[in-house]
């Protein structure tokens, strides 16, 4: 059984979609602990309410280095193997990341290598693709590299952008989008069905 960390900054509607994996025994994983950066995030609502160790790890007074060793303290703790971003938005640090090398996945809005990188998180991704007037956008599950948004990619799924859509219309189409590669990604690991060599990711024994 893999044990999951899950960070969160908001609503959690992601980190819904893999506690529901997990009911559903689709994934054959356990959240062991839910951290949020923001203390009204509802994500921790959710986590108490499916009674998983939640807390809230106030950035106050700590510089981004110290926050992500206090992080690392309470996975390590906790024996977390896989540690999901589920809408967490702020960036990790090397030292982080250097420790949970290819078991960092996390859910971006967009087609990276589209509308991504330093400044793109949450609506304001689904506004630039407005903005741009692309015809298709989407959601992608990857695993977390020390750039922004430019490690080794999952899984991704391609959303329509029809005539009329708004940011809220089209953020719910990205996030059911969303919700289904980030279960199926996490799956996967569980499973132990994802090779990476360099840059690319193989599922094995693709059905
Ligand atoms: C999601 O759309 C997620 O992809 C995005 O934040 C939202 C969180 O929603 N993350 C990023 O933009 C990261 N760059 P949720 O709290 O309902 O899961």
């Amino acid at each position: 059984m893999v044990k999951i960390g899950v960070l969160i900054s908001g609503n959690g509607s992601n980190l819904q979609a893999i506690i529901d994996g997990i009911d559903k025994g689709l994934i054959k994983g356990k959240i062991e602990i839910i951290i949020s950066n923001n203390k009204d995030a509802y994500g921790l609502v959710r986590g108490k309410n499916s009674n998983i160790k939640s807390l809230f790890m106030d950035p106050k007074g700590y510089d981004p280095i110290s926050y992500d060793r206090k992080l690392l303290y309470e996975l390590k703790k906790s024996k977390v193997d896989l540690v999901v971003l589920a809408g967490y938005l702020k960036i990790l640090s090397k030292e982080f990341i250097d420790q949970y090398k290819n078991r960092i996945i996390n859910i971006h809005p967009s087609l990276i290598p589209s509308f991504c990188g330093k400044g793109y998180y949450g609506d304001r991704v689904h506004k630039a693709v407005l903005d741009y007037g692309v015809k298709y956008t989407g959601a992608t599950a990857h695993f977390v590299d020390e750039g922004t948004d430019t490690g080794p990619i999952i899984l991704q799924e391609i959303v329509a952008v029809d005539d009329g859509d708004t940011v809220k219309t089209l953020k719910e189409k990205v996030l059911q989008a969303e919700h289904k590669i980030l279960v199926q990604a996490v799956k996967l690991f569980c499973d132990s069905k994802i090779s990476i060599e360099e840059r690319i990711v193989r599922i094995i024994d693709k059905e």
